[in-house]
């Protein structure tokens, strides 16, 4: 068991070790066991997190603020807009000031080119740790849960195991390409043969792609790509766990009028029963939320038997909280 967490940050899914992933997921079923037990665990007494958001955010937010107060600390709420940030406050100001100010420093930072980048000159600055709550490259806490709960359904042992990353349609927004990213990064460390699907204008960072491939050789499991304008149901074939979920094509076109138009060729690209059925019998099917719902999957797949999408939003603050006590205490 590798413990030596403190101090770090966590911006990539890759900064901390498969050992030291697997340490977080004990310490997150320890910290789940105590709440539902009503155990006090109060590890991060009078400590404060920094919560810097530059987008909206519903689970993100009340997992981390919840997390923190149930870890005996307080989070405080930054939207950036209110803060003197687009008045000149820069990066290396921000992590000097809120490093002194508080015990960690969580963001949420998704503009395409510059999120992940501010997250990085941040930590620079900062004395104590930078958590990633989503920029445009990574959701790490994100696939922690998504981890914890392919574990819960499917056992420790994911080695073999299918899971399908389809891209699905959506009306709403172009949404980042930081969850499918974090999935193919971390999921083959655990030896799971990852299936990314798309439509031709919906592909990923090459390096990160070039890594995930690398990932699943050294870990012996499969990294397949379709990009295919029809490929949807039939990387569905056998899979046990399927996460369709829109993103933007955002490697293609970054202008959100030309995105949608490239979209919305691909509104048959919902997640639906029939392709869940092509699944194992045991499939269960995976969302990060918010899903455009009867567009992006239909409600009776969200709502259904297969759907595990509210352990995977609980699993969030359980993550969280670990990711939290170890690298804040
Ligand atoms: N899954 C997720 O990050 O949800 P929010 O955008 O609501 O935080």
């Amino acid at each position: 068991m590798q413990t030596n967490l403190r101090n770090r940050d966590f911006i990539s899914d890759l900064d901390f070790s498969k050992e030291e992933i697997e340490t977080i997921l004990d310490v997150a079923w320890d910290l789940k066991r105590k709440r539902a037990l009503g155990e006090p665990h109060a590890y991060l007494r009078d400590k404060v997190l920094a919560m810097l958001f530059f987008f909206s955010s519903t689970r993100t937010r009340g997992s981390f603020e919840a997390g923190m107060a149930q870890l005996g600390g307080h989070a405080a709420f930054i939207e950036s807009r209110t803060t003197q940030i687009s008045h000149g406050d820069t990066e290396k100001e921000l992590g000097e000031i809120f490093g002194r100010y508080f015990d960690g420093i969580a963001i949420r930072h998704v503009d395409w080119g510059i999120g992940n980048r501010y997250l990085n000159l941040v930590a620079e600055a900062s004395r104590v740790p930078v958590l990633n709550m989503q920029c445009e490259k990574y959701h790490p806490h994100q696939i922690l849960a998504d981890l914890m709960t392919i574990m819960e359904k499917k056992g420790r042992d994911l080695r073999r195991k299918k899971l399908v990353v389809s891209w699905a349609y959506a009306a709403s927004y172009l949404k980042p390409i930081s969850v499918p990213q974090s999935l193919i990064l971390q999921m083959p460390r655990f030896g799971m043969d990852v299936t990314l699907v798309h439509p031709p204008e919906f592909a990923l960072m090459p390096e990160i792609v070039e890594q995930a491939q690398e990932l699943a050789r050294k870990n012996h499991a499969s990294f397949e790509i379709i990009s295919d304008p029809d490929g949807m149901a039939a990387a569905c074939e056998d899979a046990d766990v399927i996460y369709a979920k829109s993103w933007g094509p955002l490697m293609t076109t970054t202008d959100p009028a030309e995105g949608k138009r490239i979209q919305d060729q691909y509104k048959h690209w919902i997640m639906d029963r029939e392709k869940l059925a092509r699944g194992k019998d045991d499939v269960i099917y995976m969302h990060p939320l918010p899903a455009d719902r009867d567009v992006e999957v239909t409600s009776e797949v969200l709502d259904g038997p297969h759907s595990v999408v509210f352990d995977e939003a609980e699993n969030r603050l359980h993550a969280q909280k670990a990711v939290m006590a170890l690298t804040m205490s």
